[in-house]
């Protein structure tokens, strides 16, 4: 796939996620083999007016890169403003946040708000194109509803506009989070399409990622949900497409990694912000580990970052002294079961 100066066959891709992709997870998740990581979105308002926590959200680090700034909202003047700021903290490429269900921001027109206004949405594409030298991508869903599926203008439209990407989330509006991701649709765009296009929605393994590949034919996917508490899927899903199963990760790497976490998440955030944040992760780093409902509840009530260590690394001992007493002995290979979320098999997705 080709955007701007980047090459990169078959991207397997960060997500963005409001108050989850912050410097900390998307390096971490970059180090783990994610192609193309994204910041959380940022309001084109809040830009402008200067406000410290959309400006925050503008930092990237090289050892990121490829990363694009994602920014979102409904006036065309404000937008190219906004994109210019972006380009200023010189990501590598500027993305359009067309797809935010959110009350917040759906409801007062801007993310998939846009997709009932189809002409504004074109004509902040193309002036946002315009106005910077980076390339600029977007990201969508399929439609507003059911009744609404209007995928395949959104396309032409936005390619007419000079996005050089876009990314589809195979939900409509109506879903939120719901229901399942249609990937039909994304395949059909795919075939309509003339720009690359990346699926996403509902990947939860290595595995899903291959199948999503082979079946939208898409040039890459996007993973969400399924990289919260697992970076390892990136590492996971970059072998299997070389078609190397790589075994999971052992107790000791997820207590690791999850601690290496939230010690950047509290280096950028703070202990206040960064313990918080981090609490969404707990679950999927711990998933499949002895008697871990009773450290998941203190984990995610801790205010303290260094009690919440101390806590890790002393389970970390009672998972050893369950292996050592043959008491979980497939502790070792804790399967991450995100593998019982797999919702469509193959043959569902064709109907
Ligand atoms: C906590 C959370 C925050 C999100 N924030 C954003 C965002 O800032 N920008 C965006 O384009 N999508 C956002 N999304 C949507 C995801 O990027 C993705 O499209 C969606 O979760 C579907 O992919 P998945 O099934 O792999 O999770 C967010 C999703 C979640 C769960």
């Amino acid at each position: 796939m080709k955007l701007g100066a980047i090459e990169i066959d078959k991207p397997i891709v960060l997500a963005p996620m409001e108050d989850v992709t912050d410097p900390s997870f998307r390096r971490l998740c970059k180090r783990f083999g994610a192609d193309i990581v994204y910041t959380e979105f940022i309001s084109s308002e809040g830009l402008i007016r200067g406000a410290a926590k959309s400006h925050r959200k503008l930092k990237v680090f090289d050892d990121e890169r490829p990363v694009a700034i994602q920014i979102f909202g409904n006036d065309i003047e404000a937008m190219v403003e906004a994109a210019l700021i972006a380009e200023a903290a010189k990501p590598d490429f500027i993305d359009i946040n067309y797809g935010c269900p959110t009350k917040k921001v759906a409801g007062r027109g801007a993310g998939s708000g846009l997709l009932c206004h189809p002409t504004l949405m074109e004509a902040i594409t193309a002036a946002v194109v315009k106005a910077v030298k980076l390339p600029v991508t977007a990201k969508t869903r399929i439609g507003w509803d059911e009744n609404n599926i209007t995928i395949l203008d959104t396309v032409k439209r936005l390619e007419g506009a000079g996005i050089q990407a876009l990314t589809i989330h195979g939900r409509t509006r109506a879903q939120m989070f719901k229901g399942l991701a249609d990937w039909n649709w994304i395949k059909r765009a795919k075939e309509v399409a003339t720009i690359p296009i990346i699926g996403n929605g509902d990947i939860w393994t290595a595995q899903d990622a291959v199948r999503r590949f082979e079946f939208a034919k898409v040039d890459g996917v996007m993973i969400g949900r399924g990289a919260i508490g697992n970076p390892f899927i990136f590492r996971e899903a970059k072998a299997l497409m070389r078609g190397v199963e790589l075994p999971p990760p052992t107790f000791r790497e997820k207590i690791h990694v999850a601690i290496e976490h939230l010690k950047m998440s509290v280096e950028w955030k703070g202990e206040k912000y960064g313990v918080l944040e981090m609490r969404r992760h707990y679950s999927s780093y711990l998933k499949g580990m002895p008697n871990v409902s009773k450290v998941r509840d203190y984990l995610v009530r801790e205010e303290k970052w260094q009690n919440i260590i101390d806590r890790l690394l002393e389970y970390e001992l009672e998972c050893e002294k369950h292996l050592r007493d043959g008491t979980f002995e497939t502790l070792a290979e804790t399967l991450n079961d995100h593998s019982k979320r797999l919702v469509l098999a193959p043959a569902a997705l064709e109907n």
